[in-house]
Parts: structure tokens; C-alpha cells; sequence
């Protein structure tokens, strides 16, 4: 995949009256419970480093609390931090005078909050079209792009609605069509599909897969749901109490849990459909040479009707074209029970 779009480099960030003074003490030792307790200071990020790639959705996971908030937010400078440095293609962003800053915000990123953040007095059009309007598009076309992301999230209809009178899942799906609206090249999506039932969700999941893949933008989206994550994800960070535990692909995650608390938080995922053969072949193997052959980004699961017809191994082709291994049976069964 191609260019960084957004690098983190050693940023934290405290909370509390003397943020410095406290980050000082985290750094020779002190940990997040130790801070609140004996200084009253809150350690929301600790030390993060990460790349976002261009065009990529990059996802945040992590239990309530561990920082995922805190995190986007930095991206778009609604919180700035304590140390550490933000770069956005390349640029530093914390280096931005208010005027740059908020060019940057309105062109470059769109947020869709955990919180709906809808204008109360203005009604659905209105607030889906208020991102174009302040951007000096002219009223017609604002209203026509808007009408248009309502539709996508099934809103057609409400135009006209004020957002009290939604429930919590519109006012999101809202939110939504609002932050699509613009021509940012980054949405910034905090549980932005929480609020949500499960067919709508399933819905717009599809649809934010379909429009990244056709608009290339680059998408950081927080969830607390694992299966959302590894959905969507072309690559996924864990989060916990603040630090970063792991980036990776889901199947690289899966495969390699880089701690216990990874382990135990990927431990009920349905592992034959994110596992991929790649991963698995045995390169010392060679299956016969009427073998079937499989794909090395097809999933696990999906050597199971080959297995079930009587194949004694797969043979596993690479992006190259080139055969990487085989995988028997008893390898895909290793893979899934994990040992
Ligand atoms: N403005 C603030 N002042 C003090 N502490 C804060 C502030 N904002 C966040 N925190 C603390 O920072 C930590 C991370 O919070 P954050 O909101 O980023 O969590 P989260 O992962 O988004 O959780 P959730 O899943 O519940 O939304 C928490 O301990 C929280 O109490
Ligand atoms: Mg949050």
C-alpha cells in the first residue's frame, strides 16, 4: 500500500494541571493508576508511534477508556499533546497557525463524532450542507451533494427534520452524511456506526468499504466491536490504558498476538475467516501436481470445500503468481486451534 498520510510519533498526552510534570513521572516509571491516585493526573496516551497509509481504513480498537478518543482527536488538533509529534503528508500539523488550521480542518478532514454534534437549529439538509456552505459552495449544489449523502444513509426524506426529532441512530447516520458531504481526504470516525442496528450497520459498513475503495479516502474509524474492526481494517490498532499493544492486519494480529491482553481480546473471533493461507503454507511442501490451488489472501475457511471434497493439500499461490507452499489439513487445524 502507498503513501503515509498520517504519522504519529511519540505522542502522549496527560491530562491535569501540569501535564509536563506528570508525563515527566510517567516516563521514569509511573504507571496510569499510580498517576491518578498519588497526582490526580490522567494518562490518556503514552508514548504512541504509528503510520496511516494513504487510502487505507485504519482502525482503532480498544476497551472504554484506553485512549481511542483521545487519539483521533489529535488528528484533526481538537486535543493537542503533551509531547510528541503529528505529521499529515508530511506536514507538521502542531507547527499550524489558527488561519492554516482552519483550512486544514475544513479541507483535509471531516470528523464524525462518538457524540452526534449536530446543530440543533438547523435541519438535516441544512446540517449535511453546513460543511459546503462554509466552504463557499453555493447553496443549490451544497443542497444537491447534501441530498445525495442522505440518500446513501437512508435518511431521504427527513431533509427537513430538525435533529430532536430523530432518534440517536439518524442523528448519527446524519453525522455521517455530513462528514461525506465535504471533500475531505480523511474521515475521522469515533464509533461512528455505534448507535446503530445491526442490518443499518451492516449497511453502512458495506457502504464505507464501497466508497473508500472508490473515492481512495484515507479512513481512521474507532469501534469497540471486533468483528466491525476486522471487517473493515486493513490495519488495526489496539490500544490499552493509553499505550499502543499492536498494529497489524487482522490476520497478522490473529496469527500473532503480540501479548496476553491481544491474546485474550482476539481470543472468540471466528479465526477461518480472517486467517489467510499465505500465512500457513508450509514452503517445504509440494502438493501433488493435480492439486487444487488456492489463493494466498483467500481465507482458511475457504479451504474447507476442497478438504471436504478429498484434496490431500492445497497449493497455495502467491500475488506473484508464484506457488508459495502447500497447505495440508492438519496445518489449516493447527492454524485455527491455534497451536
Ligand atoms: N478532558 C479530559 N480530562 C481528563 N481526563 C480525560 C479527558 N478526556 C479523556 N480523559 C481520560 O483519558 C482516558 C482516555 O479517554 P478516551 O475518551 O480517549 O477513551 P476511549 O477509548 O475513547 O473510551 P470510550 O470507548 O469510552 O469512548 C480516560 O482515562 C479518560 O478518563
Ligand atoms: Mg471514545
Amino acid at each position: 500500500m502507498g503513501l503515509v498520510k498520517i504519522r504519529v510519533e511519540g505522542v502522549s498526552k496527560v491530562f491535569g494541571r501540569d501535564p509536563a510534570g506528570a508525563l515527566a513521572k510517567v516516563r521514569s516509571g509511573m504507571d496510569k493508576t499510580r498517576l491518578k491516585d498519588e497526582t490526580d493526573h490522567v494518562l490518556g496516551l503514552h508514548d504512541i508511534d504509528l503510520s496511516i497509509r494513504t487510502g487505507e481504513i485504519f482502525v482503532i480498537m480498544g476497551l472504554s477508556g484506553s485512549g481511542k478518543s483521545t487519539l483521533i482527536r489529535h488528528f484533526n488538533r481538537l486535543i493537542e499533546p503533551t509531547g510528541g509529534r503529528i505529521l499529515f503528508d508530511g506536514d507538521d500539523i502542531l507547527a499550524y497557525d489558527a488561519a492554516r488550521l482552519q483550512t486544514f480542518r475544513r479541507r483535509k478532514v471531516a470528523m464524525v463524532f462518538q457524540r452526534f454534534a449536530l446543530l440543533p437549529h438547523k435541519t438535516v439538509i441544512e446540517n449535511v450542507a453546513y460543511g459546503l456552505t462554509l466552504d463557499g459552495v453555493a447553496k443549490p449544489e451544497a443542497f444537491r451533494r447534501a441530498g445525495e449523502q442522505i440518500a446513501l444513509v437512508g435518511l431521504t426524506g427527513f431533509e427537513t427534520s430538525y435533529p430532536a426529532q430523530l432518534s440517536g441512530g439518524m442523528q448519527q447516520r446524519v453525522g455521517l452524511a455530513r462528514a461525506l458531504a465535504t471533500d475531505a481526504e480523511v474521515l475521522l470516525m469515533d464509533e461512528a456506526f455505534s448507535a446503530l442496528d445491526p442490518l443499518i450497520r451492516h449497511d453502512m459498513q458495506m457502504q464505507l468499504k464501497e466508497l473508500q475503495g472508490r473515492l481512495g479516502k484515507t479512513i481512521v474509524f474507532i469501534t469497540h466491536d471486533l468483528d466491525e474492526a476486522l471487517l473493515l481494517g486493513d490495519h488495526i490498532a489496539i490500544l490499552k490504558d493509553g499505550t499502543l499493544r499492536q498494529v497489524g492486519t487482522g490476520s497478522e494480529i490473529l496469527a500473532a498476538p503480540a501479548d496476553d491482553y491481544v491474546a485474550r481480546f482476539v481470543r472468540d473471533v471466528n479465526r477461518g475467516r480472517i486467517l489467510l493461507c499465505g500465512a500457513f503454507a508450509d514452503a517445504g511442501l509440494i502438493a501433488a501436481a493435480d492439486a487444487p490451488v488456492i489463493a494466498a489472501d483467500a481465507t482458511l475457511e475457504s479451504t474447507f470445500a476442497a478438504f471436504a471434497g478429498g484434496a490431500a493439500a492445497l497449493a497455495v499461490r502467491d500475488w506473484d503468481g508464484r506457488i508459495a507452499g502447500a497447505l495440508t489439513p492438519r496445518r489449516v487445524m493447527e492454524a485455527l486451534a491455534r497451536i
